[in-house]
């Protein structure tokens, strides 16, 4: 493999070593397509402003239909010492069609041709997430209406708090990721933009209609600065940003299934296609997906840091450093899909035992709130004072290996008289739930509502 002179200045062919240490097309050839579309929208342009012949637009066309084509049958050669995707088309092109192919990069450079394939790229694996997003909240929806009045432990610092609806507690992650896909759908607007028409970091001489290139490609405008245009990939680090979100509200989710799985909680069961067994211990069933995803998120971090850290030092415009924002990008990517992916397909399996949920919520003496609340609302003791009778009664209670509920009402009036048999109904699991019915609150109506309103709301997508 002979290196390659870039032109008739150079004396000599570049160092094989330094050729494998720039080229790109290793891992950027997967912008084949986007590179393909921008070439085909800045062809046409070139045609209607008349900078090249109506033959030479026909040429273009049928030569990238047949790299197209190449491409797609995995016929076509990608050639290390050609460096990067765009290069490597270009000479195929210039190879079928001759003269046309070599007009095509006319007011173009590749500064602007690689940042406009980056966005085109980026914006159709944005609409791809966005789908699965949706999909991921529409199986926690499906699966919070089946567990609405399954009654379990909410927790604060791990320690039981109050019970909740375990549907209501799998809506927060709906609330979640539909915060994660609005960030996606606008970072997705600002990355939409056309870079094309900058040239190297100039602009051009050449009379480009930049807005019919963007329309062409469908495009929410041009870049307004030759310079930035070129140079930023802010809407890169903006949407690893997004995704990292994304992956740190899976990875808080992993957590929790690994916990639940676990036999001390046991309170779910996930399909056990989505379990690894132990080569030693035969009676294991780990919860390796949940595990890896939470794994998985901080490379994704990594990538957020690489990129930041990419930018950070470069004056403007181009420099070749950008080329090193395709990696970490397209494996942010790649988790993130392959994630939502797995997700949307385990947890329309995940099932809760009512059983231990129940179970758990009662040793923890969960309902201890509703008790003061209850001297405060009925029988007019302040707060302070009513947390410190329910405190003495939870105390009680332990000491005889009782649940608070489990206590009897002599017992309970042992503590203090004004205590009445009205008490059992908000000690109850079922009526702790059932008395937070505010905006947002877990009782069973409440959940339903916010479930009809997610319903509605996932429509559209
Ligand atoms: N492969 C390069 C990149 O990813 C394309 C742009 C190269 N431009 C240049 N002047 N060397 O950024």
């Amino acid at each position: 493999n002979k290196a390659q002179a870039w032109s008739a200045l150079f004396a000599e062919p570049m160092s094989e070593l330094v050729q494998r240490y720039t080229a790109s097309v290793g891992f950027d050839q997967r912008l084949w397509q986007a590179d393909l579309q921008g070439s085909l929208a800045h062809a046409e342009m070139l045609q209607a402003q008349g900078l090249i012949s109506a033959e030479d637009w026909a040429a273009i066309q049928r030569g990238m239909e047949t790299i197209r084509h190449e491409i797609e049958s995995g016929q076509f050669v990608w050639k290390l010492e050609l460096e990067d995707v765009h290069l490597n088309i270009e000479a195929r092109l210039t190879e079928l069609v001759g003269l046309a192919g070599k007009r095509l990069h006319t007011g173009r450079s590749r500064n602007d041709q690689v940042a406009t394939d980056v966005r085109l790229w980026l914006r159709g694996e944005i609409d791809g997430l966005l789908q699965l997003l949706s999909q991921l909240q529409r199986v926690l929806v499906e699966r919070a209406e089946a567990h609405v009045d399954v009654i379990g432990p909410g927790f604060t610092h791990l320690q039981v708090a109050q019970p909740v609806s375990f549907g209501h507690h799998l809506l927060a992650y709906v609330e979640m990721f539909a915060r994660d896909a609005e960030r996606l759908v606008d970072c997705r607007r600002r990355a939409n933009r056309l870079p094309l028409g900058a040239a190297a970091l100039a602009g051009t001489p050449y009379p480009l209609d930049r807005e019919r290139v963007a329309r062409t490609l469908g495009m929410e405008g041009v870049c307004q600065n030759s310079l930035d245009a070129v140079s930023d990939r802010d809407f890169a680090i903006e949407f690893t940003h997004a995704a990292a979100l994304a992956m740190m509200h899976i990875s808080r989710l992993s957590e929790e299934l690994v916990l639940w799985m676990s036999q001390s909680f046991a309170f779910i069961t996930l399909p056990d296609r989505f379990c690894t067994g132990s080569s030693i211990m035969p009676q294991k069933k780990n919860p390796d997906v949940p595990e890896l995803a939470r794994g998985k998120t901080g490379r994704v971090y990594g990538h957020l840091m690489a990129l930041l850290t990419l930018m950070k030092g470069q004056p403007l415009a181009y420099n070749k450093d950008n080329q090193e924002d395709k990696e970490p990008l397209f494996d942010t990517v790649d988790t993130l899909r392959d994630t939502l992916r797995i997700f949307v397909e385990m947890l329309a399996g995940l099932q809760a035992k009512p059983q231990s949920l129940r179970a758990a919520a009662l040793k923890g003496h969960a309902t201890a709130t509703d008790l003061a609340d209850y001297l405060v609302r009925e029988k007019g003791i302040p707060f302070r004072d009513a947390h410190e009778i329910v405190a003495h009664a939870v105390r009680v209670a332990s000491e005889q290996g009782l649940e608070l509920a489990g206590l009897s009402l002599e017992q309970l009036q042992g503590i203090d008289a004004r205590i009445g048999s009205d008490v059992f109904g908000p000690l109850s699991l079922e009526g702790s739930v059932a008395s937070r019915r505010g905006l947002g609150g877990t009782a069973p109506e409440q959940v339903r509502a916010q479930i009809a309103r997610h319903r509605a709301r996932l429509q559209d997508d």
